[in-house]
C-alpha cells in the first residue's frame, strides 16, 4: 500500500465527522439527545423547491449531465436575485459558478489560487474548508484569533506586511460562523483597499446573509467599491432555505476569477443535480415570502436561547445575525471537556470552540436549530454541567 499524501496528515479532524455516531450511540443508549451540534435546523424547505425537485427529477432531460454550465435557469435566477438583493451585476454566464454547496467551493478555489509556500489568512474559529482547502493546496495557513477585543474582526493590520505580501487569499466570513459577528461596512471598505493594495483575493463567504434580525441587513462584499477586482463571494441554499443537504450554491465573481474555480471543477465534479437546480430556482424565487417568515421562526429560536443560556448561567451577546450563539466558558474550563461532559453527562451536542481551531478556545457554539422548549431545556442541562466543572476548576 501507498503512504497516504502528506497534504493529509496536514488535515485535522473535520469538526462535526465524528458527531453522527456518538449521537446514534447517545439514542441507542435511550437518551434524549438534544443536537445543536450542526448548523442544521429541523425546518422544512420552501414547498415550491419540494415540488421542483420531484417534477425535475421526473424529467428525463435534468437527469443527465450538468456539467458546468448546469441549468442556465438557475445562473439567470442567481444574477436576478444578487441584482434584487444587493444592488450587484452578474453575468449569468461568466460569473456565476453553480455549487455542490458553497463548502465545496470555498475548498476548491485554493486549488486554483495556492501552491506550496503561499499563505491563506484563515480566521479562527472558522469554518473549516479554509483551513482544508489550504491544506489540500499544500498552502500555509496564517491564523488569525478572532476575539471579542476585535469584535471578532480579522485586523490586517495586526498582521506584518511580509505575511501579507506572501498571502493569495484572506477568508472572511460575516454574518460569522461560529461566532455570529457582523462586519461594519467601514470595516469591508478597510479590507477591500488592503486587498487590492496586496493583491489578495478576498473569498468573501456570506452563507448567512439572510438569517439577520432586529432590522440588520448584512451586505455583499460587492456593495463595496473596488470590491469587483479582488474579491469572490459565496452563497448557499442551506441556511436561507433549510436545504442543507441538498448541496446547492453558488459563487459569483469576475469572470477571470469565476472562470479559475469553474475550471478546477471540471476536473473534480459535473455540477449539482440540475434537478436541485431547478429547486434552486422555485427556492430563490420564493425568496420574498419564504424568508421572513422562516427569520421569524430563527428569531424566537434565538430569543428563547439567549435567555435560557444567561438564566443558566453563561454569558452570551444576543446575536444579530446567523444560527449561532457564541457563549463564553469561564477561563480554566477547557471548550472540548465542557462539550464532551454535557454530551455524555446530559444527551445536549454543542460545538466546542477548539472545534473551530485553537482561536475558538474559551467558547462553545450553541445551533438555535430546534424548538424554543427544547433549546430552554437544553440550557438548563448545560447550566448543570458548568455548575459541576466550576466546581471543579474553579
Ligand atoms: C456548521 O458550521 O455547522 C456547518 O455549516 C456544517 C458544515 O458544513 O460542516
Amino acid at each position: 500500500m501507498p503512504r497516504v499524501a502528506g497534504r493529509l496528515a496536514a488535515l485535522p479532524e473535520y469538526m462535526l465527522a465524528a458527531i453522527p455516531q456518538k449521537k446514534r450511540d447517545l439514542l441507542a443508549r435511550g437518551v434524549d439527545v438534544i443536537d445543536l451540534g450542526a448548523g442544521d435546523a429541523d425546518l422544512a424547505p420552501p414547498p415550491a423547491a419540494v415540488a421542483a425537485l420531484a417534477k425535475g427529477a421526473a424529467t428525463p432531460a435534468l437527469n443527465r449531465y450538468g456539467f458546468g454550465l448546469g441549468l442556465p435557469a438557475y445562473r439567470e435566477a442567481v444574477s436576478a436575485w444578487m441584482r434584487t438583493r444587493f444592488g450587484v451585476e452578474f453575468d449569468p454566464l461568466r460569473e456565476v459558478v453553480p455549487l455542490i454547496g458553497s463548502k465545496e467551493g470555498i475548498s476548491h478555489l485554493a486549488l486554483a489560487y495556492v501552491e506550496r509556500g503561499d499563505v491563506t489568512i484563515v480566521p479562527e474559529p472558522g469554518y473549516p474548508a479554509y483551513i482544508g482547502g489550504t491544506a489540500l493546496s499544500e498552502g500555509t495557513a496564517y491564523k488569525y484569533a478572532l476575539r471579542p477585543r476585535t469584535n471578532f474582526l480579522v485586523d490586517l493590520d495586526d498582521i506584518p506586511a511580509d505575511v501579507l505580501r506572501r498571502t493569495k487569499l484572506l477568508y472572511l466570513n460575516y454574518p460569522n460562523n461560529p461566532t455570529a459577528a457582523v462586519a461594519p461596512r467601514a470595516y469591508l471598505e478597510g479590507v477591500v483597499r488592503r486587498c487590492r493594495e496586496f493583491g489578495i483575493l478576498l473569498v468573501y463567504d456570506n452563507a448567512y446573509s439572510e438569517l439577520a434580525y432586529d432590522g440588520y441587513v448584512p451586505p455583499s462584499i460587492f456593495e463595496i467599491d473596488g470590491a469587483r477586482d479582488v474579491a469572490i463571494e459565496f452563497h448557499s441554499l442551506s441556511k436561507t432555505y433549510n436545504m442543507t443537504g441538498w448541496r446547492c450554491g453558488w459563487a459569483v465573481a469576475r469572470p477571470e476569477i469565476a472562470g479559475a474555480l469553474a475550471r478546477v471543477k471540471s476536473f473534480v465534479d459535473t455540477g449539482p443535480f440540475m434537478a436541485v437546480q431547478a429547486a434552486g430556482v422555485a427556492a430563490i424565487e420564493s425568496w420574498r415570502e419564504f424568508v421572513p417568515r422562516n427569520v421569524a421562526v430563527f428569531r424566537e429560536r434565538r430569543d428563547a436561547a439567549v435567555t435560557a443560556f444567561r438564566e443558566a448561567g453563561f454569558t452570551c451577546p444576543s446575536p444579530k445575525a446567523s444560527m449561532y450563539l457564541w457563549v463564553e466558558l469561564p477561563e480554566s474550563l477547557p471548550s472540548a471537556t465542557f462539550a464532551d461532559r454535557l454530551m455524555e453527562e446530559e444527551g445536549v451536542i454543542v460545538m466546542p470552540g477548539s472545534a473551530f481551531g485553537a482561536g475558538g478556545e474559551g467558547f462553545f457554539r450553541v445551533s438555535f436549530i430546534v424548538p424554543p422548549e427544547r433549546l430552554r431545556e437544553a440550557a438548563v442541562r448545560a447550566g448543570r454541567v458548568l455548575a459541576s466543572l466550576a466546581n471543579l476548576v474553579g
